[in-house]
C-alpha cells in the first residue's frame, strides 16, 4: 500500500502535459498532394524533430503549426487551445528559419529587443529582457556590434534570443544551421539543447541531418513523402526501425531476405533463432532482415562472439579507416553458411535450393580493438555474425 503511493505521484510526474498537436492534418498544392494526415504531439518542454529528405514536407508541417499556411483538413492544438483558424500573430509561436534576416544596421542589442519595442514595451522591461537573453545566449560582449561583424553561429544565437524575446509558447526551428560548417554545426546545436532544457519551451526541429536529429531530439519523427514513417524515441526509431526507408535514412543498414520458419528465420542456408516478435509474422512469410554495421562480427574461423548468429560466409571486399572505427564490405554468400558450423550459437542447415541471387554486400564497422585483435584484409574469407536485427515484413509487390 504505502509502496502504490509512493509511485503514484511519480508516474504522474513522468507523463508531462501536451503543447503542441497536429490531428489529421492534409495539405495541397493544387492538385498535389503534399501532406497525408500527419499526427503527432509535442510535450511541455520536449523537443520533437522533423526528420526527412528534401521535399517530404517538413517546411509545410511548419508553415501550418505557425499559422503561415492553412491546413486542407485537420487541426493544430497549442496548449489545449484550436488554433487552426487564428493567424500567425496570435498563436504563440516563435520561429527561427535558415536565412534567419537579422536587420543589418540593428546593433546586437536592438536586434534583440525589436520585437518589444514594436510591441510598446516599456523601455526598463526591453532593457532587463535584452539583458537576460544576452546572457541566455552568452553575446554579452558582442551586445554592440551589427550582423556583420559576428560569425555564423553568434548570427543563429541572435536570431535565437530575439525569437525567445517574445516569450514564445512553442518554438520552431526550420533548419536553422543549414549555412555553418559542420564542426559549427556541432557546436550550436549542443548549445541549443542546453538552451532549449533551460528555458524550457516545447520545439519542433526540422533537420535533414540524420546526426542532428538523434543528438537534438527527444523523439524523432521520420517523414517521407508527406506523411510520418515512424515516430520515436532516437534509440527506438535507430534500434527498431518500423520500414525499410526508416532503416535507411536513419544510418546504415544492412537488408537481407530473409523467410519465417516458425520461431526461426531461414537466410540463405542458415538459420537463426527469432522469437521476440516471431508472433507478427505467419510461417513461410517473406521477411526482410534489417541489422546496423556495428552489430555485424566478423571472424576467420567461425568462433563468433556469444550471442552472435551466423548467418554466412564473405570475401572481404573493401577496407578501410574511418577514424574510430574500421569500415568493411563483405560480399557474402548466402548459400554458404559452412564455417558457421564450429559456431556455439545454435544453426541449422536447411536442405532448400538457395535462390539464384545468393551473393549480396553487406558493411560491418569494427572497433580499433576488434579489428586489431582478427585483422581482416581484402580478399579474405570471413564467418558473418549479427548480435541484433530488426524484422520487417516485405509488402506485396504491387
Ligand atoms: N507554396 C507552394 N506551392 C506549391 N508547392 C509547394 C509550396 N510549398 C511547398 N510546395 C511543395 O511541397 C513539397 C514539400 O515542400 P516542403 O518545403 O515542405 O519540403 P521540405 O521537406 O521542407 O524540403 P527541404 O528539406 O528541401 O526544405 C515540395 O514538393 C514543394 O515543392
Ligand atoms: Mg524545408
Amino acid at each position: 500500500m504505502i509502496r502504490e503511493e509512493s509511485v503514484a505521484p511519480d508516474l504522474n510526474r513522468s507523463s508531462p502535459a501536451v503543447a503542441a498537436s497536429v490531428l489529421g492534418v492534409s495539405k495541397r498544392f493544387g492538385k498535389t498532394g503534399v501532406l497525408e494526415n500527419i499526427n503527432f504531439q509535442v510535450s511541455e518542454g520536449e523537443t520533437l524533430v522533423l526528420l526527412g529528405a528534401s521535399g517530404s514536407g517538413k517546411t509545410t508541417i511548419l508553415r501550418i503549426i505557425a499559422g503561415l499556411e492553412q491546413p486542407n483538413s485537420g487541426k493544430v492544438i497549442l496548449h489545449g487551445k484550436d488554433v487552426t483558424e487564428l493567424p500567425a500573430r496570435e498563436r504563440g509561436v516563435g520561429v527561427i528559419f535558415q536565412s534567419y534576416a537579422l536587420f543589418p544596421k540593428m546593433s546586437v542589442e536592438r536586434n534583440i529587443g525589436y520585437g518589444l519595442k514594436i510591441r510598446h514595451r516599456k523601455r526598463k522591461e526591453i532593457r532587463e529582457a535584452v539583458e537576460t537573453l544576452l546572457e541566455l545566449v552568452q553575446l554579452q560582449e558582442h551586445r554592440n556590434k551589427y550582423p556583420s561583424q559576428l560569425s555564423g553561429g553568434q548570427q543563429q544565437r541572435v536570431a535565437i534570443a530575439r525569437t525567445l524575446a517574445y516569450k514564445p509558447e512553442v518554438l520552431l526551428f526550420d533548419e536553422p544551421f543549414g549555412a555553418l560548417d559542420a564542426q559549427t554545426r556541432g557546436h550550436l546545436r549542443r548549445e541549443i539543447k542546453a538552451l532549449l532544457r533551460k528555458v524550457n519551451v516545447p520545439a519542433i526541429f526540422i533537420t535533414h541531418d540524420q546526426e542532428e536529429a538523434l543528438e537534438l531530439g527527444d523523439r524523432i519523427a521520420v517523414v517521407n513523402l508527406g506523411h510520418i514513417e515512424q515516430i520515436g524515441t532516437p534509440y527506438e526509431v535507430y534500434t527498431n526501425p518500423a520500414t525499410e526507408y526508416v532503416a535507411t535514412f536513419l544510418g546504415a543498414a544492412n537488408l537481407l531476405p530473409g523467410v519465417i520458419r516458425g520461431d526461426r528465420i531461414e537466410v540463405g542456408t542458415a538459420v537463426i533463432p527469432f522469437s521476440a516478435d516471431a508472433h507478427k509474422f505467419r510461417d513461410g512469410q517473406s521477411v526482410k532482415l534489417v541489422f546496423r554495421p556495428e552489430d555485424v562480427s566478423l571472424t576467420r574461423e567461425g568462433d563468433l562472439p556469444a550471442g552472435h548468429s551466423c548467418i554466412a560466409n564473405g570475401i572481404v571486399e573493401e577496407k578501410s579507416f574511418v577514424g574510430a572505427y574500421e569500415r568493411v564490405n563483405v560480399r557474402i554468400d548466402l548459400s554458404d553458411s559452412g564455417a558457421c558450423e564450429t559456431n556455439e550459437t545454435p544453426f541449422y542447415l536447411t536442405t532448400e535450393t538457395p535462390e539464384s541471387h545468393s551473393s549480396k554486400p553487406i558493411i560491418a564497422t569494427r572497433p580499433k580493438p576488434e579489428a586489431g585483435a582478427v585483422s581482416l584484409n581484402v580478399g579474405d574469407r570471413a564467418a558473418v555474425g549479427i548480435s541484433s536485427f530488426t524484422v520487417l515484413a516485405v509488402p506485396p509487390s504491387k
